[in-house]
């Protein structure tokens, strides 16, 4: 994918994929949406990649969302296909099976504060930006913003972001629960790179089954997430990383997680 803005590397069972659009602030057209959706995949279907790290390149932006100028040609039929192609990919994100963290550097807006809303966690710079200002171009959110920012932050508060369009900064983000940490943009890397290396050193099933029981949990009722949880336990009984974290605790040594 050299000739793209889509860059994709692994290190160290770390797979960090980069938005390099620097000169639309990272904003996302639907080639891209399609060559992010294949990243995806690959970093799902590679057995050593263990976490995804996604950022936009440069200083300033995370994405600056979806491509208005394409945007602006597209008719209804066209709209509601681009929005089911956002969707899926956001979906992919969300069911990668893999923890996914963004990295958000700057302005995380519409398609872009959609894309971190997908992720499994979200780090935050504190010069970053984000929000849903798709009303102000007389549109709505449309992958999948109207639904995932109202699951993470209290309903009224996603209504007001979704309404006004008006963007909030890392501080707020954090007191509403929409990132997990705030960090000086110089340490945005290292913070992002230390919490990729401790989850890539944990059990990858046991991860998998955690990320699915909490989110698919979390649209259904009690009894239902109940049931997913108990099945999920009995299936990481079956791997030999539980028999790894048991013996390693029992024999007073750090485990060494295989995914097996
Ligand atoms: N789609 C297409 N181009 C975009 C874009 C987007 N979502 N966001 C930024 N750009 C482009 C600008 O048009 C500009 O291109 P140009 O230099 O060819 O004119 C370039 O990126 C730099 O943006 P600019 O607006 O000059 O930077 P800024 O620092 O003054 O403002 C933002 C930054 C993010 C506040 C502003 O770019 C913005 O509001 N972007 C749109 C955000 C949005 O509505 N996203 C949701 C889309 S559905």
């Amino acid at each position: 994918m050299s000739n793209t803005p889509i860059r994709m590397e692994t290190v160290n069972q770390v797979c960090h994929i980069t938005i390099d659009r620097q000169d639309k602030l990272n904003a996302l057209n639907r080639a891209m949406i399609g060559e992010l959706d294949q990243a995806f995949e690959q970093a799902a279907n590679e057995a050593s990649v263990r976490v995804v790290v996604l950022t936009g390149a440069g200083p300033k932006a995370f994405i600056a969302g979806a491509d208005i100028a394409e945007l602006q040609g597209l008719d209804a039929a066209g709209a509601a296909a681009a929005s089911r192609q956002g969707q899926a990919l956001t979906l992919r994100i969300q069911h990668l099976g893999k923890p996914v963290i963004a990295a958000v550097n700057g302005f995380a807006l519409g398609g872009g504060c959609e894309m971190a809303l997908a992720c499994t966690l979200r780090i935050a710079s504190s010069n970053a930006m984000l929000g849903l200002p798709e009303i102000k171009l007389g549109v709505l959110p449309g992958y999948g913003g109207t639904q995932r920012l109202s699951r993470l932050i209290p309903r009224g508060l996603a209504m007001e972001m979704a309404l006004t369009g008006d963007p909030i900064d890392a501080e707020r983000a954090l007191q509403l629960g929409l990132v997990n940490r705030v960090v000086a943009p110089e340490e945005l890397g290292a913070t992002v790179k230390a919490l990729a290396d401790k989850l890539a050193a944990s059990a990858p099933t046991a991860m998998r089954c955690i990320m699915d029981a909490i989110n698919r949990g979390a649209d259904s009722d009690l009894e239902a997430g109940l049931d997913l949880e108990s099945g999920y336990f009995g299936e990481v009984f079956g791997t030999e990383d539980m028999r790894e974290g048991t013996s390693a605790f029992l024999e007073k040594r750090a485990p060494r997680f295989t995914g097996r």
